[in-house]
């Protein structure tokens, strides 16, 4: 599995094997055979559908939990890690996809915790931990300050600073769980630049990505899992993505981006001149019965604020909101649901699920007051709308009893989109719709999209992905600094129309 080309990896021992691990959570098997060799010098991609597998194989490595079998070795050494510790002891630093820094910290404490450089008479030296924070981002030529404190940093910045410690502590391997996830465009180009110095200078990287442009750009091979299992990996310059679908899915997959035209009616949703100081301005815009409206522009231009704005998470200072001809209050979410709204939010795990409940409770939670006769929940129709729309949504869990918190990333945002379906909005907002979700179930979720308008549901959808918005929507708002600076028909929206009215300050009239 070596290759002597110059760009790919290196001729070596690899940096770490691990081969034939299993992993079982009482009767759920997570990992069946969880195989792969990561080589010094080499970015390795780790694919696979939600529930694959990919993360308890990762937690294995980080020395989160001991596997039930199976052959681990590092440089050679076969290894068993009884903790985290033992895990970064041995050189293999962990990026997940929610960093854990500390945010009263500052972010030099941050990167050194647990071990600060100590000065003379043995005494923590604030200035050498600031000066060798500085040294390793200047670097990674990332300008962060290592004296402020890590609260409020960016997610990307919250990144760069679990990489600045892995390089701190002369990982070996450094494994990244979809660090991209939450990333723009330009931030993902600045952690790439860094994963490809880390490359150059002999680091072994994991990378974990639902995104193909990703992997096929970034990475030397390909790993691909299925049902927990190892099976296959490839140089990417010898494989198509077409092959890496089909051997992730072990099926042919439905078309991308299946839209049917749906007929088009009355105006449901009518937001006039919203505006919010500093965050949005003169936010006009209407959804229809039946339409699919998507809001396009880059990370921070005020996208998800307007949707939250409506749907009265968050308030306005000036405008109206007309929901099916009435007014609708600002500042009450509730008052937006029992009207007819739903809202699928882009943090999934931090807004939309309650983790300590299970699947079944989380999907049913929007569905209390219609379930709910008397005081009493009617239990068997709880447990007939969870299954019912687990299964739409072909949501992977051991048991609709397990906690939410069990399933894999994606499941849990399949959970999240179920709990919404589940009340029948007659509109529905969503934010980033696809975000983390396997291809499967990616064409899954815009075929479920589609039907939803087929069946008059106005659509609000927020993506940062021009091939969904382009696949999907039949009217595009292209917002950009807090602003509509574009509107555009279907048959207008195009790459180059989106890209310009969302990055050029000489775009389009507000
Ligand atoms: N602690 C746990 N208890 C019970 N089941 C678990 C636990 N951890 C993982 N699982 C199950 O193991 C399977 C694999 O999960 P894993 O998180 O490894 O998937 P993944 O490939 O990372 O998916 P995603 O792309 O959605 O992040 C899932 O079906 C999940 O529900
Ligand atoms: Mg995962």
């Amino acid at each position: 599995m070596q290759q002597t080309d110059s760009s790919g990896p290196r001729r070596g021992e690899p940096a770490l094997t691990l081969i034939h691990a299993a992993k079982a959570f009482g009767p759920v098997v997570a990992l069946a055979d969880g195989t792969i060799e990561i080589l010094p010098g080499e970015i390795h991609a780790l694919v696979g559908e939600n529930g694959a597998g990919k993360s308890t194989l990762v937690k294995i490595l980080a020395g989160l939990h001991r596997p039930d079998s199976g052959d681990f070795r590092v440089a050679g050494e076969t290894v068993q890690f009884r903790s985290v510790g033992d895990s970064k002891e041995a050189g293999i630093s962990v990026i997940y996809q929610e960093p854990t820094l500390f945010p009263d910290l500052t972010v030099a404490e941050n990167i050194f915790i647990g071990r600060q450089p100590k000065g003379r008479f043995g005494l923590i030296s604030r200035s050498a931990m600031v000066q060798e924070a500085g040294r390793l981002f200047e670097r990674l030529g990332v300008p962060i300050d290592p004296t402020r404190i890590a609260e409020g940093l960016s997610i990307a910045d919250q990144q760069i600073i679990e990489i600045a410690k892995a390089i701190s502590l002369d990982a070996k391997v450094l494994v990244m769980d979809e660090p991209t996830a939450a990333l723009s465009g330009v931030e993902v180009d600045r952690l790439f630049a860094v994963a490809r110095s880390l490359r150059e200078k002999g680091t072994g990287i994991l990378f974990i990505s639902h995104r193909f442009e990703e992997v096929f750009e970034l990475c030397d091979r390909i790993t691909v899992m299925r049902d927990g299992r190892y099976i296959a990996t490839h140089q990417t310059a010898d494989v198509s993505v077409e092959k890496i679908v089909r051997e992730m899915v072990g099926r042919d997959i439905g078309a991308l981006f299946p839209k049917t035209d749906a007929e088009i009616g009355g105006v449901v949703l009518d937001v006039e001149q919203l505006s919010r100081a500093g965050v949005f301005k003169n936010i006009s815009f209407q959804v229809r019965a039946g339409e699919i409206v998507a809001l396009a522009g880059l990370v921070g231009a005020g996208r998800t604020e307007v949707a939250r704005a409506v749907f009265g998470i968050d308030p306005y200072d000036a405008g109206a909101i007309t929901f099916e001809g009435r007014r609708l209050k600002a500042r009450d979410p509730q008052a937006a649901i029992t009207a007819g709204m739903g809202f699928v939010p882009e943090d999934r795990r931090k807004q939309g699920l309650v983790l300590e409940l299970s699947v079944a409770r989380n999907v049913t939670l929007t569905l209390r007051n219609k379930l709910t006769t008397a005081g009493l929940i009617n239990g068997a129709a709880e447990r007939r709308a969870a299954k019912d729309w687990s299964e739409r949504l072909h949501v992977k869990a051991g048991s609709l009893e397990h906690p939410v918190s069990t399933l894999s990333g994606g499941n849990q945002q399949k959970v999240v989109l179920a709990k919404w379906l589940a009340i029948e909005p007659r509109l529905l907002i969503i934010d980033e719709p696809t975000r983390g979700i396997d291809v499967g179930t990616k064409s899954e979720v815009h075929r479920l999209i589609s039907e939803l308008a087929g069946r008059g549901i106005a659509i609000l959808m927020i993506s940062s992905e021009l091939p969904e918005v382009l696949g999907m929507a039949d009217r595009v708002l292209v917002m950009r600094e807090g602003q509509i600076r574009a509107e555009l028909n279907r048959a207008d929206a195009n790459p180059e129309s989106i890209m310009h009215a969302a990055t050029s300050s000489a775009g389009g009239t507000p």
